[in-house]
């Protein structure tokens, strides 16, 4: 187990200082407060979205937070411009031996909390029709324009990111699946695993009722509270112990709710301030010192 200065290596009060949706490419005359006016904190969580060229948002961090371990998920802006894959790689190396953490379906143990990193992508089946939120989401989505992948050959397209989503949800479902103990299990995302809140009070109605407009929500959602519930052995694997905490971003909202027996939350900025504005973004709930304890 590595632990650094200033980590909490035991203990159940582990400090999440939580945010996405940066979006340092379309933010001017914001930054993060200065060290003394910020939350106590133990890791940051920042769940995508930071900015486009991730390896810049690992140098951006890494200016920023010095002590702490920074936990950093790519959101779907990371990759615009560049290769899906590169562009974690080359995040990777930026990272390498520092104190921020990329992952991409991969975990990082930081004493006794073990944090779970994917973009996660979609299924496009939020309102049981795939076939029609795959259509509505290539028409619509900038993802499926500007985003290459093997090697910059090939555009990104939705099959290719359900696919990924299926490999991340594996994944995941993987990690609840391990025996650990008394480790906490932290998933980070960029897609959001839930409906929004009044679809978890009302299930959705039949999916002919919603506008192509409500249908694009199947690319920022899926519906993956079934990984919120404990589940027994299946099949050699070991029985389903859900996640503790559950961050995403995506949505440009704040989000905090306990679904099964997991803590989902979003605290996101969203696209501004826009030059000649003053402190104005896309969430005006969005809190820079949103903190949480797992
Ligand atoms: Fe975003
Ligand atoms: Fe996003």
């Amino acid at each position: 187990m590595s632990s650094s200065p200033g980590i909490k290596t035991t203990g159940t009060d582990v400090k999440l200082w939580i945010m996405s949706d940066v979006h340092l490419e379309s933010t001017r005359g914001w930054d993060l407060p200065a060290v003394h006016a910020r939350p106590e904190f133990d890791v940051m969580v920042m769940a995508g979205d930071l900015i486009t060229r991730m390896e810049r948002g690992v140098k951006w961090l890494l200016e920023r937070v010095t002590d702490q371990p920074v936990i950093y998920v790519s959101g779907n802006h990371e990759p615009y411009g560049g290769d899906i894959d590169r562009t974690v790689e080359k995040a990777r190396r930026a990272a390498h031996g520092t104190n921020v953490f990329v992952l991409q379906d991969d975990t990082k143990r930081i004493g006794d909390t073990i944090f779970a990193g994917a973009t996660l992508w979609t299924d496009f089946n939020l309102f049981g029709n795939r076939r029609r939120a795959i259509g509505i989401a290539a028409d619509r989505m900038n993802d499926f324009r500007k985003i290459r992948m093997n090697e910059y050959r090939e555009r990104f397209r939705p099959g290719y990111a359900l696919g990924r989503h299926q490999h991340s949800r594996e994944f995941l479902e993987r990690q609840m699946r391990k025996p650990r103990g008394d480790a906490k299990l932290v998933v980070v995302t960029h897609h959001a695993p839930v409906h929004d809140l009044g679809y978890l009070i009302a299930p959705p109605e039949a999916e002919e009722k919603f506008s192509d407009e409500e249908m694009l929500t199947a690319a920022f959602r899926s519906d993956l509270s079934e990984l919120m519930r404990p589940q027994p052995a299946v099949d050699g694997k070991g029985p389903l112990r859900p996640a503790n905490i559950w961050v995403h971003g995506h949505t440009h909202e704040s989000f905090d709710a306990v679904v099964g027996s997991t803590r989902v939350v979003s605290n996101a900025k969203g696209y501004g301030p826009w030059p000649g504005q003053e402190l104005t973004w896309d969430n005006p709930h969005f809190d820079v010192n949103f903190v949480i304890e797992v």
